[in-house]
């Protein structure tokens, strides 16, 4: 037995290694074990900070073409050097992973290097190949994430069939691209294919893209989607995948009509879903999992064992979403070291970072009719936004709903450029208990993006001003 820690993380993604932070901070001894060789999980390494890098640049030389010959930038010979910059998506990650070591230097948290599985309910095994070790914890907390999924009968190869970490590497821009899924994913990265010069078809099984969004956000989204070129199948069903020469055959079958399509192209990307990453490694323990697959955790992320926790896309509550992991890192920490550790379920901000940018907080109208709530609107279209004007993004809108009679702000919606940095202001105003009224009558820097936040709560009392 090497050591006796207060808390042994499993996991280095952002649930686990903020979660090794805090514990740190409130004193505890703590270690985090990670398998791969750099810290922060699939976000940093191969998931949200690499694909956030693409679609960065590819937005810019999108712009660089596209754009700024109407503003009198006149650039000629613009040149896309693909491995340029996929280099400079190499750099950040290591940048930002290097920041989580230095930031567990100085929290003195220990870093144990290997897969970590637990042999008993204060144990865990830590596992790096060439040795094997032993460490005693008081508390241990499961932070193993998730990992893509794939259709029955389709095996991603990272070749020609891949999952998101195959599309964030490609070494040639693919000339035909075809993405089965349109949720976050699936959108995000067919943007950044589609704006590198690919043909992009995107098959959704559902009517709709982004499932769980605000209806008219899907279909708004589906239209500017649309115009910017990108194809879409939907209401479609994949059959089979065949890789033929260095080439997808793939099959698909109208769920109305019936019909069926075949689509050859260079590239597949599967991207319907993530499964939790659980698997007897991590515990040889009988800790309870949903029908899922997803670790069942009560109000304080306990596991069905004493003093076994668990947070982020393995467990059964809330979305698979960085953000929700951390704070679930923060409330777990807190919560070991007997305080009040806790997360708001219902005020858990969704981006998709595509251009424009998609934004969600709180409840859709459909969740709503389902709870039989009644509620108001106000819409707010970025095209009478003057900021928005000024920069030439004038797509989108906002979309508040707020309880009919007590004015609550139920949930928001927001399609813009900078969409995902405007949801703030409505998570911050839901998490104390805001009402339409209270976003009206606070005051919005001229000229913003978030003027139109107030319009829209403004437009719920039916008197926008400039609309
Ligand atoms: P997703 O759940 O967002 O979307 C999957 C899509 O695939 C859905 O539209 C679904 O209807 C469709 N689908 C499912 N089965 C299908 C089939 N057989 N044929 C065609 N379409 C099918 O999942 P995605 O995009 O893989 O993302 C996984 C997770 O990662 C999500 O939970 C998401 O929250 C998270 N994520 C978040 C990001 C962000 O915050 N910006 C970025 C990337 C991922």
């Amino acid at each position: 037995m090497e050591n006796n820690f207060d808390v042994i993380v499993i996991g280095s993604g952002p649930g686990g290694y903020v979660c090794a932070i805090r514990s740190a901070q409130l004193g505890l001894k703590t270690a985090c074990v990670e398998v791969n060789n750099t810290l922060g999980g699939v976000c940093l390494n191969r998931g949200c900070i690499p694909s956030k890098s693409l679609l960065n640049s590819s937005e810019l030389y999108h712009k660089a073409q596209m754009e700024f010959n109407n503003l009198g930038i006149e650039a000629t010979n613009i040149k896309l050097n693909l491995s340029k910059m996929m280099n400079n998506k190499k750099k950040t990650v290591q940048t930002l992973t290097k920041g989580i070591e230095f930031l567990f230097k100085k929290n003195k948290i220990t870093h144990l290097k290997g897969r970590g599985s637990i042999t008993s309910a204060d144990t865990v095994l830590v596992n790096d190949d060439s040795k094997k070790t032993s460490h005693k914890a008081k508390n241990i907390v499961i932070a193993t994430g998730s990992e893509p999924t794939s259709l029955p009968g389709i095996k991603i190869d990272e070749k020609i069939i891949v999952s998101s970490t195959g599309a964030l590497s490609f070494e040639k821009i693919p000339k035909d691209l075809i993405v089965i899924g349109g949720g976050y994913i699936g959108l995000e990265l067919s943007s950044v294919w589609k704006r590198l010069g690919s043909k992009v078809t995107v098959i959704e099984f559902l009517d709709h893209i982004i499932p769980g969004m605000d209806k008219d956000i899907s279909s708004e989204f589906l239209k500017i989607l649309t115009k910017q070129g990108i194809n879409f199948k939907l209401d479609s069903k994949v059959t089979e995948i065949n890789v033929v020469k260095n080439k997808a055959v793939v099959d698909f079958t109208n769920n109305k009509s019936t019909k069926r399509e075949r689509i050859e192209c260079d590239k597949v990307l599967v991207a319907v879903g993530r499964k939790s990453n659980i698997n007897k490694n991590i515990s040889k323990l009988d800790i309870k999992l949903d029908s899922h697959n997803k670790i069942k955790v009560n109000n304080k992320f306990e596991t069905s064992i004493k003093n076994i926790y668990a947070i982020g896309d393995v467990i059964d509550k809330g979305p698979m979403l960085a953000h929700k992991a951390e704070d679930e890192g923060i409330a777990v920490a807190e919560i070991i070291a007997g305080q009040a550790g806790h997360v708001n379920y219902d005020a858990i901000p969704a981006v998709i970072y595509t251009s424009p940018e998609v934004a969600m907080v709180g409840k859709t109208e459909d969740q709503l009719k389902k709870e039989n709530v009644k509620y108001k609107i106000g819409k707010f279209p970025f095209l009478a936004n003057s900021r928005a004007k000024v920069n030439n993004e004038t797509e989108g809108f906002v979309k508040i709903i707020a309880d009919e009679k007590t004015d609550k702000v139920l949930g928001v919606s927001i399609i813009n450029a900078v969409a995902g940095t405007m949801i703030a202001e409505l998570a911050i105003a839901m998490e104390f208990g805001a009402s339409s009224e209270d976003i009206a009558r606070t005051c919005h820097a001229h000229p913003t993006h978030s003027e139109a936040v107030k319009e829209a709560a403004m437009a719920i009392d039916k008197r926008p001003i400039h609309f």
